[in-house]
């Protein structure tokens, strides 16, 4: 009996030549493409296409929801950003395709899973690592990475097996997109001194072309995570795709980024995440005013080492989810909105309110008549806040220089 294999398909021609190739290896294929919010994709297309080219079965899955709920969800309690730049747009969805590879595989007893990753990159590791996770047992191909095809030999493949070659295939992009955004690697872009040309970004307008006058949104969030935009109730997939076309329009969230991958290499990457700015940016101002002052200046360690994890295939782990746990509790009073000046290329938080968490207190903070701070006290902070350096200087004399020779010369 034939054995089935279930395939991670984009219909991209690295997944598509991958249909051919692993039937010639024995396999019947089952394709399955997940919809995560991929701009200007035809899934009815992507799935004809598998079928044409000898898949016995075509699945498109709509993941959109639990993409944006379940994965996208974190990266913004957590203001996960890899190297201060990245939001994660690729690493997050690697779990939750896999999460839907692994349980077609066990309804149609199929016993291994394909998928069209590289052995140069990281996705090859999410998705192994997602993997060997949920089923230990379950066997993987990759024939991307095991079979190290040059270019020149893929697309002689893809003749002979009738699989459509785009053009300009000879120094192409490689990119994978989601609701969260867009990543571009390859091609031109693999010299960091060449500038990325304009056709290397789909979802952003250049500068030059950003309309003369700004928009402005404002971002309700309830428990870390925002809820309506500009006064209308949204689910959060819709939300994001609504501000991925406003802020895109002003050319917000590029990112032109040479990063450390997991395996190694230094790559360069360009990014496009117009809505992950906009709403990271305010949820981070509204934390400003809604987080206690030392559990504001903690948090971002916790935040670093989920970042991590995340870029480094480790969503399935108990460290992750246990700081998630830490994530969740400190997002309970994280609400209000935020009013976000879209203009140039520039996201900026200019007016936020929180009616029943807000920490800031105007009275504190006032320099009017109407101030309750109590500036007496504040005398007798500076002295017991500066008691142990105090004792210590008085003690060894490390900065009282004059002192200080009086005390080596006794
Ligand atoms: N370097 C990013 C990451 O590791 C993006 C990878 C995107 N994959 C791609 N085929 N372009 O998460």
């Amino acid at each position: 009996m034939t054995q089935k294999i279930v395939l991670a398909y984009s219909g991209g021609l690295d997944t598509s030549v991958a249909i051919p190739w692993l039937q010639d290896k024995g396999y019947q294929v089952i394709t399955v493409c997940l919809n995560v919010g991929q701009h200007g994709k035809q899934m009815d297309q992507i799935q004809q296409k598998a079928l044409k080219l000898g898949a016995i079965q075509s699945l498109v899955i709509d993941g959109q929801d639990d993409f944006a709920e379940n994965y996208v969800s974190k990266v913004i309690k957590s203001n996960a950003l890899y190297e201060g730049e990245y939001p994660l747009i690729s690493a997050l969805s690697r779990p939750l395709i896999i999460k839907k590879l692994v349980k077609v595989a066990h309804e149609n007893n199929a016993d291994t899973i394909a998928h069209g990753s590289t052995g140069k990159g990281n996705d090859q590791v999410r998705f192994e690592a997602a993997i060997h996770a949920l089923d230990p047992e379950m066997k993987i191909e990759a024939p991307i990475r095991d079979f190290q095809w040059s270019r020149e030999e893929e697309i002689e493949y893809a003749h002979q097996h009738k699989v459509p070659v785009p053009i300009n295939f000879d120094s192409p992009y490689s990119i994978d997109e989601n609701l969260w955004g867009r990543a571009n690697e390859a091609g031109i872009l693999e010299d960091p001194w060449n500038q990325a040309p304009e056709d290397a970004f789909a979802l952003t307008q250049a500068i030059e072309k950003t309309p003369d006058q700004p928009d402005y949104a404002d971002i309700e969030f309830k428990n870390g995570l925002p809820v309506s935009l500009n006064n209308k109730k949204m689910k959060l997939a819709d939300l994001i795709k609504e501000l991925n076309k406003t802020a895109g329009k002003h050319g917000i969230g590029r990112i032109d980024h040479v990063e450390n991958r997991l395996i190694g290499i230094k790559s360069r990457e360009i990014y496009e995440a117009p809505a992950a700015k906009v709403i990271m940016t305010a949820h981070k101002d509204l934390e400003d005013i809604t987080l206690e002052h030392d559990l504001a200046h903690f948090k971002p360690l916790i935040e670093n080492e989920i970042t991590d994890l995340i870029y480094n295939a480790m969503w399935i782990s108990p460290l992750f989810d246990a700081l998630n746990s830490f994530i969740d509790k400190t997002q309970e009073l994280v609400n209000g909105c935020v009013k976000m000046k879209l203009f140039k290329g520039n996201v900026t938080a200019v007016a936020r309110k929180s009616e029943k968490n807000s920490l800031y207190s105007k009275e504190l903070a006032t320099y009017t008549s109407a101030n309750s701070f109590d500036e007496q006290a504040a005398a007798g902070f500076m002295k017991l806040y500066t008691l142990p350096a105090t004792v210590f200087e008085q003690v060894n004399h490390i900065h009282s220089k004059a002192k200080a020779q009086i005390g080596t010369e006794q």
